[in-house]
């Protein structure tokens, strides 16, 4: 974690998920971060300022005028010394006035004087997350390199189901984290992308390799996956003109020429580097992520004792089956990957349905069959129109292939519709 020592200035809008941003700040401070928050007026609605103050161990500001927060720290100060802004729960309004670069509050003002970058979690009822207006401010925002965390999709306060709630105070951290450690999403310069391919103008975001999911300080649970087909992938798809991020777990490999590479180590790092990803024309979930992380990761090493220490597991988000289902930004299409050891088509077949993707690489991972860290693999393309099995071939070749049929798919693939409600919460 990148979070030691820093300083954030954490920016609280009016919202009801403002509450959540009390824990934020908790696992901030026990992460060694200094922390100042400065409140909207309409976030008093929602917290107070005691309890803000009590967890920061410092002074809320709130007022643009105020003559001894100026004499103590101007405002201008207060945004730049700092190592990055959070705001959360980020409102349409807060949202609007930033892309405006409106300066009518001490937030807003901050936020338009500062050299820092910005990370916002956005927090509002479905239809205003999806309405024109506050799409147009968004798309603006990530323009201006803003960074985003959520908004995921789940019920909401006000009754309803869809995009519109804000991250949970994991993944904001998560993605304070990689904001920290410069892991941002902005996009690549269109002078790296090659021209004239088929999948020219065209986004792609693809996950490789496995993760990593810390014990204690030293140790971590991991697979066997080398990241070699998912860089291949990202290589080829760079190679026919796409804007590649490529989000890859710890490998051994190089960063992909022409490729926005992020490094990431767990499930909810690679989770919250999607998400700030987003949107995007394809996704490619290559990555083996690892199914579940350790619930409670010990700060110290752990010493070898009379008996083996007990640790309890809890599930990971599924990332491809988040995006497949992803209320506002689903890409057109959504690829994941089934390395399976017995039955492969017929679990490749029921992954498309529970995950809601489009179309599942199906690759056959029993012992024997020699895939793992190989140079070589065999793949069946599974769709709902059925099967295309590939000759066994080089990975690289594997990769053309395959992304040279997606560009073929893509355009016959339906306008993905905004709010289906498939899932049963954000994390599916
Ligand atoms: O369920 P299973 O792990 O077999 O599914 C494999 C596919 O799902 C791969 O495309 C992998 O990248 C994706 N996946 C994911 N998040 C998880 C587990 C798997 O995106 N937590």
């Amino acid at each position: 974690m990148a979070l030691a020592g820093k300083r954030i200035l954490i920016i609280i809008g009016g919202g009801i998920a403002a509450y959540k941003v009390l824990e934020l700040i908790r696992r901030l401070r026990e992460a060694g971060t200094e922390v100042r928050v400065v409140m909207t007026a309409a976030a008093k609605h929602f917290v107070t300022e005691l309890s803000v103050a009590s967890l920061t161990g410092s002074k809320v500001f709130s007022d643009l005028f105020s003559l001894t927060d100026e004499a103590e720290m101007g405002h201008i100060q207060l945004s730049r010394n700092t190592d990055l802004l959070v705001v959360a729960p980020a409102t349409a309004d807060l949202l609007a006035r930033m892309a405006h670069g409106l300066a009518n509050d001490l937030a807003s003002t901050l936020l338009l004087a500062t050299d820092k970058k910005i990370l916002v979690a956005p927090a509002m009822n479905l239809r205003m997350w999806l309405a024109p207006a506050t799409q147009r401010n968004v798309r603006t925002l990530k323009n201006d390199g803003v960074l985003f965390v959520g908004p995921e999709d789940g019920d909401m306060a006000c009754g309803e189901y869809g995009p519109g709630r804000m991250s949970e105070p994991a993944n904001i951290l998560a993605a304070i984290d990689q904001a920290l450690k410069g892991n941002t999403a902005l996009p690549l310069p269109p002078a790296l992308r090659r021209e004239g391919g088929a999948l020219m103008g065209k986004r792609v975001i693809i996950t490789s390799g496995p993760t990593h999911e810390p014990i204690d300080p030293v140790r971590y649970i991991a697979n066997r996956s080398s990241g070699k087909q998912g860089h291949a992938l990202a290589a080829a798809a760079a190679a026919a003109g796409a804007e590649v991020i490529l989000i890859s777990g710890p490998v051994a490999l190089p960063d992909p020429d022409g490729v926005e590479t992020h490094r990431i180590e767990t499930a909810l790092e690679m989770r919250a580097a999607v998400e700030a990803a987003l949107p995007a024309d394809i996704f490619i979930g290559a990555a083996a992520v690892a199914d579940w992380r350790v619930a409670n990761t010990a700060e110290g090493k752990i010493k070898k004792g009379f008996r083996p220490p007990g640790f309890s597991l809890v599930e990971n988000p599924d990332i491809l089956a988040s995006v497949a289902r992803h209320g506002s930004m689903r890409p057109r299409l959504v690829v994941g990957f089934a390395a399976e050891t017995a039955d492969v088509l017929a679990h490749a077949r029921a992954k498309l349905e529970r995950k809601g993707c489009d179309i599942i690489v199906a690759n056959d991972v029993s012992a024997g069959s020699d895939v793992m860290g190989s140079d070589e693999n065999q793949i069946t393309i599974v769709t709902r129109a059925g099967l295309e099995p590939l000759p066994r071939l080089r990975k690289d070749e594997v990769a053309r292939r395959l992304i040279t049929r997606l560009a073929d798919l893509l355009p016959s693939m339906p306008e993905p519709a905004p709010m289906a409600k498939t899932g049963s919460g954000s994390d599916v």
